[in-house]
Order: C-alpha cells, then sequence, then structure tokens
C-alpha cells in the first residue's frame, strides 16, 4: 500500500513508513490532548517538504486563533495561505455556528449541506491532497443530526479515497484525562468507520508527573505497533518516541483492557 508521510517526528515509524494513501483516519482523545496540533501539523509537514496543499475545516476555534495559536510552533499559515494555489486553506465552520460573521473567504454555513460542496470546491481549486475536519464532535452536536454526518462522513471518505486524498477527522473523546482512551474512541470508530484510529490520551505516573501517550488503534492493511508510546508536545509542534512504551507496570491511572482494545475491526 502506497504511504504519505505524517510529518510527526517518530510516528512513522510505528507503522512502517506513514499513513495509507488516500485513507480517513480519526484521530481521538480527551481535549487538550494535542488533536489540532497534530493534524495541522499533518497538514504544514506535507505543504512545506513536499509542497502537498491542505484543508483544514475548523470547526472547534475561529480560523484567526487558530492561526494565532500555531504561531508558538513557529508555523506561519498566513504565509502558506497566500500561495497560489494556496499550500493551506482554512475552512471556517465556525463563525456561522456561533452566530458571528465569517471574516474568512472559505466558510461553512451551520444547517446548510455544505460541507461535502465547499470541501470538493476547495479540493478542485486548490489539488488539495491532505485534508482535516477538527472536530466530527463538533460537526455532529450542532451543525447535523449524528445519522447525516455519519452519511456524509462516509460519502466524503469514499470520494477523497478516489482522489487519493489522506484525510484526518478528530473526535473529541468524553470523561477524564484519567479514563481511558482507547475504549470511549471505539465508540468513535464505530461510529465513523474510518480506514485508521490514533488515541491521544495523558497519564500520572505514580510520580505525580503527566505523560502524553499515543496508540495506534488500528490502520487497515498496514502492519503497526500495537501499545501505548509517549509523545511530547514541544516548541516545534508534536514528537513521537517510537521506542518509550508507557504500559500498565509505569503507570498510576489504568490504560484499560487489551481484550476490548483488539475488539475493533
Ligand atoms: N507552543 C507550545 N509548546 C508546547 N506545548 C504547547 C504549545 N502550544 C500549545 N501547547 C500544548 O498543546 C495543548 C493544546 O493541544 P490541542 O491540539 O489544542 O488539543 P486538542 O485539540 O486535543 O484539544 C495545550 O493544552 C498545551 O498543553
Ligand atoms: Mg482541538
Amino acid at each position: 500500500m502506497d504511504s504519505i508521510e505524517s510529518g510527526i517526528p517518530g510516528l512513522d515509524d510505528l507503522f512502517n513508513g506513514g499513513f495509507p494513501k488516500g485513507k480517513m483516519i480519526l484521530l481521538s482523545g480527551p481535549p487538550g490532548a494535542g488533536k489540532t496540533v497534530f493534524a495541522m501539523q499533518f497538514l504544514i509537514a506535507g505543504a512545506i517538504e513536499n509542497s502537498e496543499p491542505g484543508i483544514f475545516v475548523a470547526f472547534d476555534d475561529l480560523p484567526s486563533h487558530i492561526r494565532r495559536d500555531m504561531k508558538s510552533f513557529g508555523w506561519d499559515i498566513e504565509e502558506l495561505e497566500a500561495f497560489d494555489p494556496p499550500l493551506i486553506t482554512i475552512i471556517d465552520g465556525f463563525s456561522d455556528r456561533v452566530g458571528l460573521a465569517s471574516k474568512e473567504r472559505k466558510t461553512i454555513r451551520a444547517n446548510v449541506d455544505s460541507l461535502l460542496i465547499t470541501i470538493l470546491d476547495v479540493l478542485k481549486e486548490t489539488g488539495a491532497t491532505r485534508v482535516v475536519i477538527d472536530s466530527l464532535t463538533t460537526l455532529s452536536s450542532v451543525v447535523k443530526t449524528p445519522e447525516q454526518v455519519r452519511k456524509e462522513i462516509l460519502t466524503l471518505s469514499a470520494i477523497l479515497g478516489e482522489q487519493g486524498c489522506t484525510s484526518i477527522v478528530t473526535a473529541e473523546v468524553r470523561g477524564t484525562p484519567s479514563a481511558v482512551g482507547g475504549i470511549q474512541s471505539l465508540y468513535g470508530v464505530e461510529e465513523y468507520s474510518t480506514q485508521g484510529a490514533i488515541v491521544l490520551n495523558y497519564v500520572e505516573l505514580p510520580s505525580g508527573e503527566f505523560k502524553r501517550v499515543l496508540l495506534i488503534q488500528k490502520m487497515r492493511g498496514v502492519r503497526h505497533v500495537f501499545g501505548w508510546r509517549e509523545f511530547e508536545i514541544t516548541e516545534n509542534g508534536i514528537v513521537v518516541y517510537p521506542d518509550r512504551m508507557v504500559g500498565r507496570g509505569h503507570l498510576f491511572t489504568s490504560l484499560g483492557s487489551s481484550s476490548l482494545l483488539t475488539g475493533s475491526s
């Protein structure tokens, strides 16, 4: 299977060289786990290292706030937006949802069947090969019914796949930081039936120190490491440490039952 670099240092070592090309990957985790940073880094790396245009659909934050927050990693999104065609396009799915007038070139209006149309529009315009939807949770709860979202995501996944476009969709996991990310997100995996699923979480060690951990929950057609690995959010973005395993023995809070985790397909 063809693969593309994830753009996250250390991550591709966990599954033989990168994300499966043309597939949709669900990225789940509790608030603050690093989903937005991870997803944006996937686009930025593609844009800067391989001139691959990307699309970021923002439902959770104002695009202007995303641009500002990402500056703390040294990522200048405006510069990438200024290319012709743009190397990054942010679609504003936030403003209309909270009743603000959008200041963006590309927007999706709440209660309008515009997600698919707008993404395909921008896809044609920019030749994007990487797409991010952040987050499905917000899209499901506010813009549409879960049933409609599920159907639309399946259609989107099929169309993006046909075009060789690799995508990340994020989903918020309910529960406390010490809750088991894997089990909770299984619901999400089944709900959206994506071809791959990655969980981000944070755990407390006996020392009281917190560590960020990541799990490749599934990656269809790809052999991958199965188990929690440590990662950090550094001033240059996310870095995964493929050799730093985080198992039960290392943790104060249990990371959950492996029989439940292997239950995903
Ligand atoms: N410049 C930075 N350097 C290191 N860590 C950062 C930086 N900016 C944000 N973070 C960390 O990233 C977290 C936000 O991650 P984010 O991707 O927004 O989470 P999520 O989308 O899963 O809610 C912050 O809570 C903070 O811990
Ligand atoms: Mg986020």
